[in-house]
């Protein structure tokens, strides 16, 4: 269901250029045809974001991060489509039609933006009252707690008043209805007691998207009192097991380790201390959603959970999560204090850093908590212990090397016969024990379930990149390929696209083909799709003979393809003659 039709979309895009609105965000440079820059979406030192003006295109070859100019701003800004657009139009001087909205569908239309309002209002209410005479009290448990100015301002730090219902009176003040307010997740709304406040006596913590919007409220009890934390619902702009408490700070340091703690507190206090790299889940426990953002800026994870048993149940249930998504962790040793809020207030940064510097292996981690649960003074539970040592080092690690390594530390660290240890390790080996999965590879789209990128789809990929790059190419390979020779589903649509543009001799408007599809992996893989380079060939006989390997090996493939499918002997017999004239022939660019 469009909101704008696709005239106006092109017009709003085909107006904008890509360069310009990126380099508001990321600071670009020119080399050669395109722009490059250091990526907004991961972590990294050298810039691998590339931004084309030619295919108003930008693609990010270390994160696979890609679109176009919606796309950008919908994944930077956290924008809809709408938005993106409504945002883009004024600025090229797209008048965007007014239509008369009935009543709901402009509720529903305004409705993430004015959430994002009420939160915003509700923050700024907040913040006022922990510096008012109303707010004395949170602000001494903020300063018994050992929170500065500067750190009470940069968390927006606030609080509720004594009374159940000022918010809500505050923000009907301001204009909000009813109907608005019972789906922010601040006010509940009830038919015979009217609206009152979710929090109230509380000190406040707004909770920030990775853009630094407040989408929802941690509230805390000053003091003992059940329960200690309450925290804002989901809401249509607040995922919980998306949200991180801290990234939108942690993410601009440009670290490449974040610590991971478990508290509001805890992030707090170690970014007063220096740590602006900490990040909590909030209230729930770790989810691959939250991994799946951590792995947006880093590669590396210090977990620092609580030190009591829960903590440690937690940190074993967040280290194989970190790990399915491609993030290695160590584990912080926080005794003998309770959190790092605590170490901090009794140690001190210092002592802190240390601890990072000190960090467990994440796997040693996992076998000494497994050590705790047996009596080691008993040779059959000892024997036992070791055992399921050996199999975890197997099931982990799909490699000989990681395995050997792994069995070096295992057997020096929880004093195992080394010889013994790596026998049985290869007899479980040999009775066929494997790893979970081979994660020796696990790059940046290695999702799990994914097939990889085989070197099929790369040919496949570069003759689009090429097809779009260079308008003479297609007149010398039509007679030889056509858009059902590539894989079903969006390589065939994009090609479809492509060669509908050349066929009618026009450039290829990569950035509309991005507008054809919805979900955001298959706009990012259409973004990889035309930014495949023919690597360094620049000699022209080179550039020749690549283009026709690239040729025979699409047409092969499909041909084959065809053939096991079943295909009429008819086409088959075309295809393969088709094929055979491409052997014999030269093809010059
Ligand atoms: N939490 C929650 N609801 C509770 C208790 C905890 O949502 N009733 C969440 C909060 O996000 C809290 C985190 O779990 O920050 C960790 O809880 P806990 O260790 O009990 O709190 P601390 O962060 O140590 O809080 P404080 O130092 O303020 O006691
Ligand atoms: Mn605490």
């Amino acid at each position: 269901m469009a909101y704008y039709s696709d005239e106006i979309i092109e017009e709003v895009r085909s107006r904008t250029d890509i360069v310009e609105v990126i380099s508001q965000y990321v600071n670009l440079q020119k080399k050669g045809t395109q722009y490059f820059g250091l990526c907004p979406f991961h972590n990294e030192k050298t810039g691998s974001f590339s931004v084309s003006p030619q295919k108003q295109m930008y693609y990010c070859f270390g994160c696979g991060a890609g679109g176009n100019v919606f796309s950008f701003l919908m994944a930077y800004e956290n924008m809809t489509f709408k938005e993106a657009v409504e945002e883009l139009a004024p600025k090229c001087g797209v008048t965007l039609p007014q239509r008369e909205m009935t009543y709901q569908e402009k509720q529903r239309a305004d409705k993430r933006s004015r959430l994002f309002e009420i939160n915003k209002e509700a923050a700024g209410y907040y913040y006022k009252m922990l510096r008012s005479d109303a707010g004395k009290q949170a602000m001494d448990y903020f300063n018994k707690r050992g929170l500065t100015p500067d750190t009470m301002h940069k968390f927006g730090l606030g609080c509720t008043s004594k009374y159940s219902d000022s918010l809500y009176k505050y923000l009907r003040e301001k204009g909000y209805e009813d109907e608005i307010l019972k789906d922010c997740g601040l006010i509940t709304i009830d038919e015979k007691r009217g609206g009152h406040d979710k929090f109230w006596n509380r000190a406040m913590f707004p909770i920030f998207d990775a853009n630094g919007k407040v989408v929802a409220f941690g509230g805390r009890v000053m003091g003992d009192g059940e329960p200690k934390y309450l925290n804002s619902p989901e809401t249509e702009i607040f995922n919980k097991s998306k949200t991180l408490f801290g990234l939108y700070f942690a993410r601009k340091t440009r670290r490449e380790q974040f610590i991971l703690c478990e508290g509001y507190m805890d992030v707090i206090s170690l970014h007063q201390a220096g740590f602006d790299n900490a990040v909590a889940s909030l209230g729930t426990a770790l989810t691959e959603g939250h991994a799946g953002m951590l792995k947006r800026y880093v590669k590396d994870v210090y977990l620092s959970y609580d030190s009591d048993g829960a903590g440690q149940k937690a940190a074993l249930r967040a280290i194989p999560i970190l790990k399915n998504a491609g993030i290695s962790c160590r584990v912080i040793n926080m005794s003998p204090y309770k959190d790092p809020d605590e170490f901090i207030k009794a140690l001190g940064a210092e002592e802190y850093e240390k601890r990072i510097a000190q960090a467990e292996n994440s796997f040693m981690y996992q076998v000494r908590m497994l050590q705790n649960n047996y009596d080691m003074t008993d040779p059959e539970k000892k024997s036992d212990f070791q055992k399921e040592a050996a199999r975890m080092i197997v099931t982990e690690f799909p490699t000989q090397l990681e395995r050997e390594n792994y069995t070096e530390s295992v057997a020096a660290r929880f004093n195992i016969p080394r010889d013994a240890l790596a026998k049985y390790i290869l007899e479980l080996g040999q009775s066929g024990i494997t790893a979970k999965k081979d994660n020796s590879n696990r790059q940046y789209e290695a999702k799990p379930g994914k097939p990889k990128d085989d070197g099929m789809k790369m040919s496949q990929r570069l003759l689009l990149t090429w097809l779009v790059e260079e308008a003479t190419l297609y007149s010398k390979i039509k007679e030889f390929v056509g858009p059902d020779d590539f894989e079903d589903g969006v390589y065939k649509q994009v090609a479809t696209e492509v060669f509908k543009y050349c066929e009618a001799n026009q450039p290829v408007d990569t950035a509309r083909i991005v507008d054809l599809f919805m979900e955001d992996d298959e706009r990012k893989t259409v973004a990889a799709l035309f930014n495949t380079t023919v690597g360094e060939l620049t000699d022209s006989s080179d550039l020749s003979k690549a283009l026709k390997e690239t040729l025979l090996r699409i047409k092969k493939n499909s041909l084959e393809l065809a053939q096991k499918n079943g295909a009429n002997l008819r086409s088959l017999v075309e295809g393969k003659k088709k094929l055979q004239r491409l052997e014999r022939i030269e093809i010059s660019i």
